[in-house]
C-alpha cells in the first residue's frame, strides 16, 4: 500500500490540550454515580447540571446537563494564549470571545464542527489544588532487580484515581473534511494515519502542537465510519494496577465492562473500556507514547488490528455494525460521492479482517 500523505492545512492557532467534555444525560444522578466509581469528583451540582473534577488540576473535566435523550454535545480545548481567542473570534461561525460562568472561570471562543459538535476554546481558567492521589507508579520486582523485599504488591481498592482527560475519538462521514478542520481550527498534528488498500487516509490520531515540549500521541482521533457519532473519551491514570484495581471498582459497582485490559499498538496506552449508564463508552488508560512537534506521521493500514498487541480480542460491538442507521449513513456516502464502492468494499474488509494474524495458527515456528 501506498499511503496518500494527508495534507495539513495551515493552522489557524495551536490548542496545548483537551479541557472537557460535554454530555446531555437524562438522569444526572445515575451519571454521577458511575463518574464517581469511576474515577470523576463532584464539584458542583444543579438540577440541571452536574460538573465532576479529576484529581489534577484543571477546574472541570466532564460536563453533564440534563436533558429527555442523552446526547454527546462536545469538548472544551485549552487555548495556549490569550490572543489566540480574538484570533479564532474571528472565524467565519465563531463566536464572540465570552466569560465562562463555569467552575474556574476565564475565556473563551465557541464553535462548531462540521458534523455540529461544539467546539469550545478556553483560555485563563483558574487551576484547582490538585486531590491527594498515589504519584509514583508501584515499584516492580524484575528478574535483575527486586526493589521489593518483604513487602507484597497490594494497590488499594478504590475508584481508579483519574488524573486528567486525554483524549477523544470521533466518527463521522467526512473523513477529510472533518480532519483538515481540526488540524486547522486546532493546529493539531497527525501522529499516525491509517489508509485502505488504496492509499485512503481513513483514521487520523492527532497530537497538540506544544512545540518541544510532550503531547500525547493523540488527543483527537477523527475515524471515517457509517454515522457522526462519539466513540470514547479517555481518562489518564498512573499505571498498570490504578487501571485494573478501577476495573475491580466499576466491576463491584456492576457497570458494564467493554474491553480490556490490553496495550495499545498505535499509542501505545494500556486500556480499560467501560460503558456509561447511556452506553456511551469510557477508558482508563496508562502510559501513553509522547511526541515532539517534529516527529513525522506514521502512515499504516485501516485494520483494527492495529488497535492493540496484547489482551481481550476487540468485542463485536466494538466493530460496525449493519444496522439501518448504519447502511444508510454508508449508502448515503455513496450517493453523495464521498466513498466509492471500492473503499465501501475495503472498509467492509477491514472490518471482519481476522485480528492479530500470529494467533490462529500463523506462527509456524512453534
Ligand atoms: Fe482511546
Amino acid at each position: 500500500m501506498e499511503p496518500h500523505r494527508l495534507a495539513r492545512p495551515d493552522p489557524i492557532i495551536r490548542v496545548d490540550g483537551i479541557a472537557y467534555v460535554v454530555f446531555e444525560k437524562p438522569d444526572l444522578d445515575r451519571t454521577a454515580r458511575f463518574c464517581a466509581d469511576f474515577g470523576l469528583a463532584p464539584v458542583s451540582r444543579t438540577a440541571d447540571a452536574l460538573y465532576l473534577r479529576a484529581a489534577g488540576p484543571a477546574p472541570f473535566v466532564y460536563v453533564a446537563r440534563r436533558a429527555a435523550a442523552a446526547r454527546f454535545v462536545g469538548a472544551g480545548f485549552r487555548a495556549a494564549r490569550r490572543e489566540d481567542l480574538d484570533v479564532l473570534a474571528a472565524q467565519p461561525g465563531a463566536s464572540p470571545v465570552t466569560r465562562v460562568d463555569e467552575p474556574g472561570g476565564g475565556e473563551r471562543v465557541t464553535l462548531t464542527d462540521l458534523d455540529g459538535l461544539r467546539v469550545d476554546v478556553v483560555y485563563g481558567a483558574a487551576p484547582v489544588e490538585p486531590l491527594p492521589i498515589r504519584t509514583a507508579a508501584l515499584p516492580l520486582n524484575t528478574p535483575f532487580t527486586k526493589p521489593r523485599m518483604n513487602a507484597g504488591q497490594r494497590p488499594a481498592l478504590h475508584p481508579a484515581e483519574v488524573v486528567r482527560l486525554g483524549h477523544l475519538v470521533l466518527e463521522t462521514t467526512d473523513f477529510a473534511g472533518r480532519a483538515a478542520w481540526y488540524m486547522r481550527h486546532l493546529g493539531l498534528i497527525p501522529t499516525d494515519v491509517q489508509c485502505l488498500r488504496d492509499g485512503t487516509p481513513m483514521l487520523a490520531f492527532m497530537r497538540c502542537d506544544r512545540g518541544a515540549a510532550p503531547a500525547d500521541h493523540h488527543t483527537v482521533v477523527v475515524a471515517g465510519g457509517a454515522r457522526a457519532r462519539y466513540v470514547h473519551s479517555a481518562w489518564e491514570v498512573l499505571d498498570l494496577d490504578e487501571v485494573g484495581m478501577g476495573q475491580q471498582w466499576l466491576k463491584a459497582g456492576g457497570w458494564r465492562h467493554a474491553w480490556g485490559i490490553g496495550r495499545h499498538l498505535l499509542g501505545s496506552q494500556i486500556f480499560d473500556y467501560w460503558r456509561d449508564p447511556e452506553g456511551f463508552e469510557i477508558e482508563h488508560y496508562a502510559d501513553g507514547d509522547v511526541f515532539d512537534a517534529g516527529h513525522p506521521t506514521g502512515y499504516h493500514p485501516f485494520d483494527p488490528k492495529l488497535l492493540w498487541i496484547w489482551g481481550q480480542d476487540l468485542p463485536a460491538d466494538f466493530l460496525p455494525r449493519p444496522t439501518p442507521a448504519n447502511l444508510l449513513g454508508l449508502a448515503a456516502q455513496v450517493v453523495t460521492g464521498k466513498l466509492s464502492l471500492g473503499h465501501l468494499r475495503q472498509l467492509a474488509a477491514a472490518a471482519v479482517a481476522p485480528a492479530r494474524p500470529w494467533l490462529g495458527g500463523a506462527r509456524k515456528d512453534g
